[in-house]
């Protein structure tokens, strides 16, 4: 059994997160982490709310309100959400977390004692209107590299690389418009370009990174790191540790992404055990895998490394990188201030999180970005969830409810077409599994729905209700494996649709619970003959109306009266 610490990127919670989140990190993590249960594995979920940093200030100021009343508010609405898809975090926290906040502190101190931090007085954009300093995301302005118009002090959105706020053309402050000018601060610098070549081989050799995180982490170290100002001189954060930085506080990302072993901490603490969280970090066979998005590249895969290289302490460096791409709306991008998307709360009031969880992971931007569009999810609720999936079930429920008391016949002799579709299945378990293990999660869902197809054409070609009369057994035989099969996809649909697996699992009158059957078992058939299904067996999944696309305006319009904000957003 294999220890793991499974992470989904923390989400900034100045406002609800849309659907392009929940599937760039959190969605995608807890599908692995689902996974990785069944498998048996030892894992530990974590994440949070990242409640620091300039994103949640600039919407704090904007509404006249303290970050932390903010923060409160929504990281409760956020943690409840996520509850209510199913993310099977054992901790979601917060960065406000004193467990957290403490941790922080603690390892920038060793870092700093280990001679990886140094001060400098530095150039940096002030507003003299609204007399502050602006970093990171309290400036905008024009990327020097790829002349991107709308960048941020901190990082380009469009080439994705990290900036400093003076290294804009042509930058504003984001309240006052006015043109910062430019005065002197000291700070705390993290020394990145000390740990280069360390970095580098770490990068270059590491056996799973995908394409996209190579890539860009290798041209980053290529292009030459420089050192990273740690420090800020903004009110809102967690205070500066370091001898002399009083009144400073810490930049953002050096907090949260210390996040991931702090919340292992709180969890074990919480559990009562209070080292359990050495158990996963400084174990060299522990593996930590993290799921973000592109933009979180440079962060996860080069300042998180670099910062537990620079600890001294025996942590493992990331095991797994797993970055998506972004995930479009109808071919634009999600966006708060156009109302463009849907937001995680108003989904809820469409439909169940099961059609939003299936839906999302066949449209994850896994090698490219990937699109949204209303036309493809009518598409795949419509026919791979119901046509595909939702029928096969039905179709083998119902005839042996109907034919056999609900009574699972024994299997007599194996035809051709039995052989065949037993062994595509077991070959199809086998893709899932090595698909799911490379986070390539479209296409095992893609062969899980090739199952179900795959069953749907086995029936009509052994027509059991035919052969039902000639009573030579065949369809005893359809049957039986038809109820396996059933069995099967209930097991593999569990990480996905962990719903609708649970009524599957209902239907097919089992014992326990589907979350603690073995996975490696889902492709074998130990359904006896002789087993009671559940009468009368319920269908899994509803069709959308014909003319869901026509009126998708207004349930979105109805879906966003309906929902109940935290009244800091109203
Ligand atoms: N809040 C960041 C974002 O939304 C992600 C932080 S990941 C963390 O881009 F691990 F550093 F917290
Ligand atoms: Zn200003």
């Amino acid at each position: 059994m294999g220890k793991w610490v499974v992470c989904s990127a923390w989400p900034y919670v100045n406002s609800v997160p849309h659907l392009g989140t929940l599937i760039g990190s959190v969605l995608s993590a807890d599908v692995y982490a689902r996974y990785l249960r069944m498998k048996g594995e030892n894992i530990v979920f974590v994440s949070g709310s990242d409640e620091h940093g300039t994103p949640i200030e600039v919407e704090a100021r904007k509404r006249g309100i303290h970050p932390k009343k903010l923060t409160d508010e929504m990281h409760d609405y956020v943690s409840r959400l996520f509850k209510e898809y199913g993310i099977s975090f054992d901790n979601y926290t917060r960065t406000e977390s004193p467990v957290h906040k403490e941790f922080v502190r603690e390892f920038l101190m060793k870092i700093y004692k280990n001679g990886y931090i140094f001060t400098q007085n530095i150039e940096m954009t002030y507003c003299p209107n609204c007399k502050m300093f602006l970093p990171d995301r309290f400036v905008v302005g024009t990327c020097p590299y790829c002349k991107y118009p709308h960048a941020k002090g901190d990082q380009c959105d469009a080439c994705g690389r990290l900036l400093d706020p003076t290294q804009l053309l042509d930058p504003k402050c984001v309240f006052c418009n006015t043109t910062p000018e430019i005065r002197e601060t000291k700070h705390w610098f993290f020394d990145l370009p000390r740990l280069s070549e360390e970095l580098e081989e770490y990068v270059k050799n590491h056996p799973r990174f995908p394409a996209n995180v190579k890539k860009f982490s290798l041209n980053w170290i290529r292009e030459g790191l420089k050192p990273r100002a740690l420090t800020r001189d903004n009110e809102w954060g967690i205070l500066a540790p370091f001898p002399g930085a009083e009144g400073k506080t810490v930049y953002v990302w050096f907090d949260a992404l210390l996040g991931y072993i702090s919340a292992t901490k709180e969890y074990g603490e919480n559990i009562g055990k209070p080292y359990l969280w050495e158990e996963y970090w400084f174990d060299k066979n522990s593996r930590t895998i993290f799921f973000i998005g592109k933009d979180n590249i440079p962060f996860h895969a080069i300042i998180l490394p670099a910062m537990l290289l620079a600890s001294g302490e025996p942590y493992v460096l990331p095991w797994q990188v797993a970055a998506t791409e972004y995930l479009m709306f109808e071919w634009e991008k999600f966006s708060k201030s156009r109302g463009i998307g849907v937001w995680i709360d108003e989904a809820l009031e469409i439909l169940e999180p099961d059609y939003w969880r299936f839906a999302l992971i066949e449209m994850r931007p896994e090698l490219r970005d990937s699109n949204f569009t209303w036309r493809e999810f009518y598409r795949i609720v419509n026919s791979d969830m119901n046509d595909d999936i939702g029928n096969f079930i039905h179709r083998i429920l119902m005839f042996v409810y109907k034919n056999y008391d609900s009574t699972v016949p024994a299997p007599s002799r194996m035809e051709e077409p039995d052989l065949e579709f037993k062994e595509k299945v077991a070959s199809a378990c086998r893709s899932v599994e090595e698909n799911l293990d490379e986070c390539r999660y479209k296409l095992a869902l893609e062969n899980i729905v090739g199952i179900a197809r795959e069953g749907n054409y086995y029936i009509n070609l052994k027509k059991p209700w035919e052969a039902l009369a000639r009573k030579d057994g065949s369809a005893d035989t359809t049957m039986w494996i038809g109820v396996n099969v059933v069995k099967a996809l209930a097991v593999l649909l569990s990480p996905i649709t962990p719903n609708a697996s649970r009524r599957i699992w209902e239907n097919l009158g089992l014992e326990g619970d589907v979350l603690e059957y073995p996975w490696r078992r889902a492709g074998e058939m130990d359904i006896q003959p002789g087993h009671k299904i559940r009468s009368p067996p319920k269908p899994l999944f509803n069709k959308l109306p014909e003319n869901f696309i026509d009126n998708v305006q207004s349930i979105i319009d109805e879906a966003r009266r309906k929902v109940f904000r935290p009244a800091v957003l109203a």
